[in-house]
């Protein structure tokens, strides 16, 4: 049994490959499949001639059926991957009925077809190639956390209350009769377990009723959330750039094939290393001013804005100390600006907007209550969280970095419901 990523290592020799018909074509006495396995495609011929049975089995073969395929890998230049296996036996393991063909064919479908199909579109050397790229970004994220000194500890999912404002709250009919939340951010506890562990982070699923129909928001997203103690925001402006370098850096290692698939720029990868650029949020205004955008003091950036920026630079741009009034209620205020937030944001070149949104906490248990009072936040929820300032708070920092946005950037795809196995957004909760 061979792999298909593998099959260079196996050139002259005679293999088994298990997988599925992803094309065939038929020439007369020839046939020329293309198998795919999940690690990759690979072309394949047959003759009539050399081996009836196998030619036999294969003729009229309908598309997805599941073969069993023993043959001599050669090598040949024009075949993608660089080798194509010449067929002597196929064991037909389901044949998909010619009454109820596979539904996606080899040409293009719009794109609610496909997400309407998404348990079978994810067959597609294309979206299998983004999966692989996710998974590598994730394993290359938890080696950095892990070599940075970061031990993992899971937020939960259910929650009692808003982390990052109510408006995209989703609510549970928890048992009973209670209430509870999706979370919408591990940040609230993994602040509790810095001050027991020191330096932790959260990977886990985040939860946001974004009524938003953007090509960057999901209802359900991966956010990766690290958090220290007696850490500031250079820390973790720091901690940010060498994370994204390494996820990036691992892609373009491990992945080369991957992203050879997507026809992903690597060059522009390749540069992705620290140290980013930092501009200030008064900086970021100018910018955008004289590049003739209307944006005035005080305003949030939307996504022309960060597009805006994020073309100046060819690596990600951190944004840091933007105004206290429109970040959340946990920010630390600049002592030398309190009109400031101790807040940054990360935006991704190319386009692809913010991949990272962070900062330094608010540490006095006085204005953390007093702010909690002003967004009208219910106090109760919050008893626990307050106890971290009650008892031996000292400052601290951490981020969430959004999975999908960075690995839609690295991918270089237009829209990040490609980037997640099965995507859920604001009207598509199904497959
Ligand atoms: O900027 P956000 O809202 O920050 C927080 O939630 C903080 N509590 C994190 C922390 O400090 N621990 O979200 C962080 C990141 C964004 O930069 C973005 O990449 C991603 O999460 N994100 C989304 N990704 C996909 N769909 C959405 N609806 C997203 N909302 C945020
Ligand atoms: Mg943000």
């Amino acid at each position: 049994m061979v792999a298909i990523e593998h099959a260079d290592q196996h050139a002259g020799r005679t293999v088994v490959l298990r997988g599925w018909l992803y094309n065939l074509r038929e020439s007369g006495k020839l046939l020329f499949p293309i198998f795919r396995d999940g690690t990759g495609v690979m072309q394949g011929v047959v003759s009539q001639k050399d081996y009836p049975d196998a030619f036999a089995a294969l003729k009229g073969l309908t598309q997805e059926s599941s073969v069993i395929v023993t043959g001599k890998v050669q090598a040949e230049p024009r075949a993608p991957g660089g080798y194509e296996i010449h067929i002597s036996g196929i064991e037909v393991v389901q044949r998909v009925p010619e009454s109820d063909p596979y539904p996606i064919q080899l040409k293009e479908h719009g794109v609610d077809f496909l997400l309407d199909r998404r348990h079978l579109w994810i067959r597609t050397p294309r979206q299998a190639a983004i999966l692989r790229i996710r998974a590598e970004a994730v394993r290359a994220a938890h080696n950095f956390m892990d070599g940075q000194g970061y031990t993992l500890t899971e937020a939960p999912i259910f929650t009692p209350a808003a982390c990052e404002g109510t408006t995209t709250l989703f609510e549970v009919n928890y048992i009973d009769d209670q209430k509870a939340y999706l979370t919408q951010s591990g940040q609230l506890y993994v602040e509790a377990t810095a001050m027991a562990l020191g330096k932790v982070y959260t990977f886990g699923p985040t939860f946001r009723a974004e009524k938003s129909k953007t090509r960057r928001h999901l209802t359900e997203f991966w956010m990766l959330e690290p958090e220290a103690a007696y850490a500031h925001l250079d820390d973790m402006t720091a901690l940010g750039e060498g994370l994204v370098s390494a996820m990036v850096q691992s892609v373009v290692r491990n992945r080369a094939r991957e992203l050879q698939t997507l026809g992903r720029d690597v060059a522009k990868l390749a540069k992705i290393e620290p140290p980013f650029p930092r501009i200030s949020y008064d900086e970021a205004v100018q910018a955008l001013q004289n590049a003739g955008n209307p944006v005035k003091w005080g305003d949030d950036f939307g996504g022309d804005e960060e597009t805006l920026l994020s073309k100046q630079f060819d690596k990600p741009v951190i944004i840091h100390r933007y105004p206290a009034a429109m970040k959340a209620f946990y920010m630390a205020t600049d002592p030398v600006r309190p009109d400031l937030s101790l807040s940054f944001d990360m935006i991704a070149p190319e386009g692809f907007g913010e991949i990272i949104g962070g900062g330094e906490r608010q540490a006095s248990y006085e204005t953390l209550l007093a702010r909690i009072r002003e967004a009208g936040l219910p106090e109760e929820a919050f008893q626990w969280y307050l106890d971290l300032r009650r008892y031996g708070s000292v400052p601290h920092a951490g981020f969430g970095l959004g999975l999908e946005r960075t690995v839609a950037w690295i991918c270089g795809t237009e829209h990040i419901r490609e980037v997640i196995p099965f995507p859920r957004m604001l009207y598509r909760v199904y497959p």
